[in-house]
């Protein structure tokens, strides 16, 4: 089992709006993916689809082959931890309380709180740099802080899948480079990570899969070296660019042309 996550012929609406129709999507296992794309073009939707927290209207999604859909809430639960975009917390729930539900889809009924599901928060905790909160009510936190402690709890679900949007809005560069490297992290170990990320040189440098969104379907989709072009970005995201490589990585960084007043003299 590596957790790839296929999707096909993929229609995911809301009302009578399709906002993804006929997508195919393959999606490596053990590897880490970044999905970016302009506002609004279905990324949270369709990672809300891959999620089963939306029914498609055809298709089908599947993990390693297995439908999601004929899988008991439980046990996608224990595969499959999604952190959304706009998360909402209890009223008043602590950081600590917050990442502990994390661990509900792990819990027995003669034994609801185990040792394990103790020390799985503890390193969420600690891996999010969150403990020092844990005591705190999670609508007391910073934006950046609240991120974390959602993160934490994706994290605590210890599911070999997670899918993660937009992780690093919110975060100061530190914490947005703490939070990558905990991914990669994460992929040493032998999760397969998906991530929306606004990024492009933060998702060329750390996923080895890239799939470019455009209006409800991949634009493109492969390693990034291959897929970010400044045709590709200047079609997509409308933005005229040069992509150079990455001093320290080598991996493709877009830089958007300069408008003339911006332009070094030379
Ligand atoms: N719950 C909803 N009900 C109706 N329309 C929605 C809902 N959520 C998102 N949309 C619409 O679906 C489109 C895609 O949204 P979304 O998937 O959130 O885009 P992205 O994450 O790429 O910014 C947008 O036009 C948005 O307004
Ligand atoms: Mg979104």
């Amino acid at each position: 089992m590596t957790n790839a996550i296929t999707a096909a012929g993929l229609r995911l609406a809301y009302g009578r709006t399709a906002i993804v129709d006929g997508l195919d999507l393959d999606l490596p296992g053990g590897a880490v993916t970044a999905i970016v794309g302009p506002n609004a073009c279905g990324k949270s939707t369709l990672l809300r689809g891959l999620a089963r927290l939306i029914a498609p209207e055809a298709g089908t999604v599947a993990v390693d082959g297995e439908d999601v859909h004929r899988m008991s809430a439980r046990a996608l639960a224990r595969r499959l931890g999604l952190l959304p975009q706009q998360p909402t917390a209890p009223d008043g729930i602590s950081v600590e309380a917050l990442v502990r539900l994390g661990r509900y889809p792990h819990q027995k009924a003669l034994r609801p709180w185990s040792k394990a599901d103790q020390d799985a928060v503890e390193s969420a905790l600690e891996r999010t740099g969150t403990a020092a909160l844990r005591d705190r009510a999670v609508d007391t936190l910073s934006g950046g802080q609240r991120q974390r402690a959602w993160i934490a709890l994706a994290l605590a679900q210890d599911t070999p899948l997670l899918l993660l949007d937009e992780p690093t809005t919110f975060l100061d560069l530190r914490h947005q480079i703490d939070v990558l490297d905990l991914v990669a992290d994460l992929n040493d170990g032998g999760r397969t990570v998906v991530m929306v990320l606004h990024d492009l040189g933060q998702a060329a440098r750390y996923a080895d899969h890239l799939v470019v969104m455009h209006e409800g379907a991949p634009a493109a989709a492969g390693p990034p070296a291959e897929v970010l072009t400044a045709e590709l970005v200047e079609a997509v995201f409308g933005v005229a660019c040069r992509v150079v490589p990455d001093p320290e990585t080598g991996t493709p960084l877009v830089v958007p042309r300069a408008s003339a007043r911006h332009r070094a003299a030379s």
